[in-house]
């Protein structure tokens, strides 16, 4: 369903009356394409005290396409290196390098923050990298004309190096306002960064339609072979999005209790890379009103099957080593919605998953796992939601608009990368920075 309110705000009455009227003004947001994948523009590499990366962050910054600058008018992105604060007064350095850059970012941009895993014995360390949290989540919600503000915190400037690719090209464009953890896992760089999922395969489920499909596209824009997997009732729509991609399709119910065997089977002998839990089900009505038989399909589709059929996967060796799963959760997962106790639960128990498996997963299988959370994003799904809820759903976040498909895709697509393996057990939100559960 076409976003009428953004379309209006783009042209030049729209945007002097939402103004005036003190209503949210959303910029047209620029995502990847064929002509342009790359955020054009300078980049301003700022330092806020001593920092052990800087000449390695300078070399991979090199590799975005953006061009450095040491006095940009007009940044397209600025990075600012804030891992070396180690105590609250290091703090005005990041106000001392940030005020007088900010208002210049240029619409669309970006301001990534970098800053240290925050010290469980250090408190004077912990204090100041934790208020980095707070800093750039203010940002977000204050820089506006679909800019965006996200936090890394690394370990390794060469593992970020695939997070900064991502946070610094149009693919991030929904992904504001959150804290991204890079762990030191040793990355292996792709042969092309324009096609880092070559010699890949992917299994994404739910890839009839809506948010799969859409994973599916960008996977194999990205170079994987695809096998998409949907319902057998979906069969017609699943062979053509295959047809589509040229990859293969596998109609299978996910609730079947062999349906990670028969994964398996149809993955071999090659086995899998990367492997994306999409599949999804609502079933909303409040508690009071819901029977059992709203309740039980929701927790089955959305978690159990995800815990059976990768625990399947990974028993029998199906998932190859470096590869990755990425689940699917929800920001109703995080701050709860009325009418979705189920789906909620459903959600909340996906982030349970990840956060608990894995680190025995990376170091049993060489596997990532992490899980993408949307927020609003525009779908079948969504449309259907009543106008006014609509409405609110898509102005209530920091970009005052829905996301699309491609958005929660091409975040798929960057945790799917073998250069991403530092990137595990994390839970990334695509909400635009919605104020839901923030
Ligand atoms: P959708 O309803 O358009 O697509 C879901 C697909 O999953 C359908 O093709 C359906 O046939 C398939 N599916 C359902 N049960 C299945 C089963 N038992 N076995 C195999 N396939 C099955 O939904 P949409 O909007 O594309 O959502 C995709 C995922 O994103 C879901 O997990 C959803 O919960 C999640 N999500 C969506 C949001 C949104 O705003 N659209 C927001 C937050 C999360």
């Amino acid at each position: 369903m076409a976003d009428r309110y953004l379309n209006f705000t783009g042209t030049a009455p729209g945007r002097f009356l939402t103004r005036r009227l003190g209503l949210p003004q959303p910029s047209a947001l620029r995502r990847w394409t064929p002509e342009s994948p790359h955020l054009d523009g300078e980049l301003l590499h700022l330092t806020a005290g001593k920092s052990a990366y800087e000449t390695d962050l300078t070399s991979i910054l090199k590799k975005t396409h953006l061009k450095p600058a040491q006095d940009a008018s007009r940044p397209a992105a600025v990075v600012l290196d804030a891992t070396g604060i180690s105590d609250t007064p290091g703090l005005a350095l990041v106000h001392a390098a940030l005020h007088p850059v900010v208002r210049s970012v240029a619409e669309n941009g970006r301001v990534v923050v970098l800053g240290a895993p925050v010290s469980p014995t250090d408190h004077h360390q912990a204090a100041a990298q934790q208020a980095l949290e707070g800093f750039v989540r203010s940002l977000g919600k204050e820089l506006g004309r679909g800019r965006t503000a996200t936090l890394v915190r690394m370990r390794s400037a060469a593992a970020a190096e695939s997070t900064l690719r991502f946070l610094l090209s149009p693919r991030s464009a929904y992904v504001s306002g959150q804290v991204i953890e890079v762990g030191e896992a040793e990355p292996t760089a792709p042969g092309d960064w324009d096609r880092p999922l070559s010699g890949r395969t992917a299994l994404v489920t739910g890839a009839a339609r809506g948010i799969g499909e859409a994973v599916a596209e960008v996977l194999a824009r990205d170079g994987a072979r695809v096998v998409v997997l949907d319902v057998p009732s979906a069969q017609a729509d699943l062979v053509r999005v295959a047809d589509r991609l040229g990859g293969t399709a596998l109609p299978l119910d996910i609730t079947a209790d062999d349906a990670g065997e028969r994964m398996a089977s149809a993955l071999a002998p090659g086995g899998l890379d990367v492997l994306v839990h999409n599949a999804g089900i609502t079933r909303d009505r409040k508690l009071a009103n819901m029977p059992a038989e709203r309740w039980n399909p929701v927790l089955d589709v959305n978690l159990t099957s995800v815990l059976r059929t990768t625990d399947a996967l990974l028993k029998s060796g199906t998932l190859n080593r470096g590869g990755s799963i990425v689940t699917t959760a929800s920001i109703a997962g995080i701050a709860g919605n009325v009418g979705q106790t189920n789906y909620a639960a459903s959600k909340a128990g996906i982030i349970g998953l990840v956060r608990s498996l894995a680190p025995g997963a990376y170091a049993e299988h060489g596997v990532t796992v992490n899980a993408v959370a949307p927020g609003f994003i525009e779908t079948k799904m969504t449309a259907a939601v009543p106008l006014f809820i609509r409405e609110a759903g898509r102005r209530m976040n920091s970009l005052a608009q829905g996301g699309l498909p491609v958005d929660v895709a091409e975040t798929t697509a960057w945790l799917a990368s073998s250069a991403s393996g530092g990137v595990n057990g994390q839970i990334i939100r695509v909400c635009g920075q919605s104020l839901l559960g923030s």
